[in-house]
């Protein structure tokens, strides 16, 4: 990979020429940009010599331009140490300097951030705030960890040690940000089917699972259409995830066939209700004074054998089940008959998968008969495997 390391003012710059030998070590080629600031850490000499080409620290240099050259040639922006002020550069848009410009015009390619400062600086809400503007854009942050810190305190603010931040490289480049120019649709979460005005027939499903495909797709840079029934959870990225809020099947059913032509695939793990009640009356129902009470039900779309009919040739369709007997044979059926290309058989018999909780265990059944089986893991984990297997 190309890969640009941006080197701001903090004295964890002087651990900057190390992460550059280390990435040039593994194979990539490196140039280095730095702030004014920066190279009262650094110097010059030791950038350009462990990078082996020229340092961009002067946005006039060679005509004002040098930042979109630039730009054109990384893969990937790393900037480590990331301080305070850089961060809240970019998270207000200014661009007065060789970096910081360089950062604005860097758009639709992944970008690192190291953050260092001392930990009362890393706590202050400025800070965190930026933080969050920059992780909703999808900029990724290794660390700060905690420890000693150079002005003598300890806490949260050292930067992440330079093989951690060498290993996050290495997970962007062998995922290869291979989704960047395409578009997925996800469904998550419960649907909530009306009864009268302040009832309805749910289910336990959080929608955590569905949230951490929709993160983990952005996170190999596509764009995301999530429909999600009604939970509790945001997502960060609001860069690359778009969220459709919806509360019933039918409205989960009408998103998702709007939505599914423009995509190059969809993974559905939302609980939809198979039926709802056939009518739903505007008042609170009373009680009728009987002693039992007849609710009628009629079957909802199936949204996923929906998308199954309407799929046109280069798109893959991803489905889940949930099954308690016949496990394999029944997802098997089912990925057959609703035209998936993978089904993930969430497996209930194991403690700590399925509703609610922040782990899960799957087994991923292909059209072509290919089965991959997951240990335990957490649901980022999970997700980050299904994409891996099923695009
Ligand atoms: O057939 P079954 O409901 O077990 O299939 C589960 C899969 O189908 C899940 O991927 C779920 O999101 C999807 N589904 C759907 N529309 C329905 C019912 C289920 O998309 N009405």
């Amino acid at each position: 990979m190309k890969i640009i390391v941006g080197i701001t003012g903090g004295i964890a710059a002087y651990k900057a020429p190390e992460l550059v030998r280390l990435l040039v070590k593994a194979g990539h080629e490196v140039r280095c940009a730095a702030t004014g600031h920066a190279m009262q850490f650094v110097t010059r000499v030791t950038l350009e010599t462990v990078s082996q080409h020229p340092l961009y620290s002067d946005l006039f240099a060679s005509g004002g331009t040098e930042h979109i050259s630039l730009k054109d040639w990384g893969d990937l922006l790393l900037v480590a140490p990331a301080t305070a002020n850089i961060i809240g550069k970019v998270a207000s848009g200014i661009a007065d300097d060789a970096l910081s410009t360089l950062l604005l015009a860097f758009s639709g390619k992944p970008v690192i951030m190291a953050p260092a400062m001392n930990c009362e600086m890393w706590a202050h809400p400025a800070v965190q705030r930026n933080i969050a503007t920059l992780k909703s854009w999808g900029i990724r942050m290794v660390g700060p960890a905690e420890g000693e810190l150079a002005c003598g305190v300890s806490g949260v603010g050292r930067m992440a040690e330079p093989e951690t931040i060498a290993a996050e490289v290495e997970n962007i480049s062998t995922s290869n940000f291979q989704l960047s120019t395409q578009k997925w649709l996800v469904t998550a979460g419960p649907t909530f089917e009306r009864i009268d005005s302040v009832r309805f027939i749910g289910n336990y499903s959080s929608g955590k699972m569905g949230f951490a495909l929709a993160e983990a797709l952005a996170e190999q840079g596509a764009d995301v259409e999530l429909v999600t029934g009604p939970t509790h959870l945001d997502v960060s990225n609001t860069r690359h995830i778009n969220i459709h809020r919806v509360e019933s099947a039918r409205e989960m059913y009408a998103a998702a066939t709007e939505l599914f032509p423009q995509c190059r695939g969809a993974i559905l793990s939302a609980a939809v209700a198979d039926y709802r009640p056939a009518e739903c009356a505007n008042h609170k129902l009373k009680k009728n004074g009987s002693e039992g009470m007849h609710l009628d039900l009629v079957q909802n779309p199936d949204i996923l054998a929906t998308l199954g009919s309407m799929k046109q040739e280069g798109q893959t369709l991803v489905g889940f089940a949930l099954e308690t007997d016949n496990e394999e044979a029944n997802a098997q059926r089912k990925l057959e008959k609703k035209n998936l290309d993978y089904i993930v058989l969430n497996s209930l018999r194991d403690k700590g998968a399925g509703f609610g909780v922040d782990t899960n265990k799957v087994t991923i059944l292909s059209r072509d008969g290919h089965r991959t089986e997951s240990p335990l893991l957490s649901k980022h984990e999970i997700a980050q495997l299904i994409i891996q297997t099923t695009t």
